[in-house]
């Protein structure tokens, strides 16, 4: 047991991409517990694009964090004591706990327990069984109605959401176009993860490439990216197409309209091909999470979807792994192993 609670806290609103200036390193005491609470030591703490976003001084769908406030996270910890019955010592849970060693939790906060079961690895339960499994699911299957044999586009292609969103596509039966930011994401979805196709918009034309590729137009977009790209995808979509904003990454960088790369501009379009573009959050889904959870086990276990984790050792480390998912140097989904 580390003597010090080591803490990132948000030391000023970042100006474009965060770096590790925008938080200061604090050490403060491990806390105690009083009735009803229990100390979690944070194992693991995921990354994801929407911490950028916690970081802007207006609100999100969560309130804004102040400043000083240990960085907000999401992490899978371990009960080290306990004066409140429902977390027993030695029991796992998941939660906001933020970007530190220990979390004071009680039965007021939204805490997950997590299944005792040693089969499942940890990370599984923010990975794949968590915030980023849900979304695909539900995203392609309910929001984007994809259905056998549609045309499914899917951006952030190579990135944790985007790459189960493509597989779930095929296991339905889609013919699914990834947009990635390299060759070697470009061959990992197409090679291994069997996408019919795969688009790398920092070298090759989307545009043409999707002509190309989509003569017939797109059923349905996953979108993680936003901006330009979305205005790409927009001009091709077929009519009754559906659209599942999952994320809109390449604005996270700014919290001032102003300053976003621009958005569509061709919007008359939802009008003239009746198109349904509609956005949605993982935590919408939690009272049918199981539903999703059954699903991707299944697949998981019979070999039909693969899913990768980059994991960066140390909490130190956090405010660079943050900077990974916006210059595209992560391989899947984005862990810190503080513990
Ligand atoms: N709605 C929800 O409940 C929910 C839940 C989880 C995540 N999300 C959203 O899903 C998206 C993906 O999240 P994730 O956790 O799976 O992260 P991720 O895709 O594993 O990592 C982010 C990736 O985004 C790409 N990227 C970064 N800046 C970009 C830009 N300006 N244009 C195009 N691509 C860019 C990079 O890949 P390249 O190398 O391909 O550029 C990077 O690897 C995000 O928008 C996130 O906010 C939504």
């Amino acid at each position: 047991m580390v003597a010090v609670n080591r803490q990132w806290c948000i030391a000023r609103r970042p100006e474009g991409s965060a770096s590790e200036d925008d938080f200061a390193w604090q050490e403060t005491p491990v806390p105690g517990v009083a009735e009803g609470q229990a100390l979690v030591r944070n194992l693991f703490l995921s990354i994801d694009p929407t911490n950028r976003p916690w970081m802007w001084e207006k609100d999100t769908y969560l309130p804004a964090q102040n400043l000083g406030q240990p960085m907000r996270g999401v992490c899978i910890g371990r009960v080290e004591q306990s004066a409140n019955p429902k977390f027993p010592v030695g029991c796992h849970v998941s939660g906001l706990f933020g970007w530190q060693d220990y979390t004071v939790i009680d039965s007021q906060m939204r805490v997950n327990r997590l299944p005792d079961d040693p089969s499942i690895p940890l990370t599984m339960h923010f990975g794949l069984f968590g915030h980023i499994g849900i979304p695909a699911y539900f995203g392609v299957l309910e929001i984007g109605r994809a259905k056998a044999g549609e045309t499914l586009v899917v951006s952030g292609a190579a990135g944790a959401v985007g790459s189960l969103a493509g597989q779930i596509g095929k296991i339905t039966g889609c013919r699914v176009i990834g947009i990635a930011g390299t060759a070697d994401k470009c061959r990992w979805i197409t090679d291994t993860l069997g996408f019919d196709a795969a688009i790398d918009y920092r070298t090759e034309s989307v545009a043409d490439r999707l002509d190309a590729l989509c003569p017939d137009g797109i059923d349905v977009y996953f979108d993680n990216v936003g901006g330009p790209m979305l205005e790409t995808v927009l001009d091709r979509m077929k009519v009754h197409g559906r659209i599942a904003l999952c994320g809109a990454i390449s604005q996270y960088n700014h919290a001032d309209v102003s300053d976003f790369e621009p958005g569509p501009r061709n919007l008359f379009l939802m009008v003239t091909k009746r198109l349904r573009m509609e956005g949605f959050l993982s935590s919408d889904y939690v009272p049918r999470a199981r539903e999703a959870i059954d699903a991707l086990a299944g697949w998981y276990r019979e070999g039909r979807i693969q899913y990768r984790l980059h994991v960066i050792d140390g909490l130190e480390q956090a405010p660079t792994a943050l900077g990974m998912l916006f210059d595209g140097t992560n391989q899947g989904k984005l862990i810190v192993r503080i513990a």
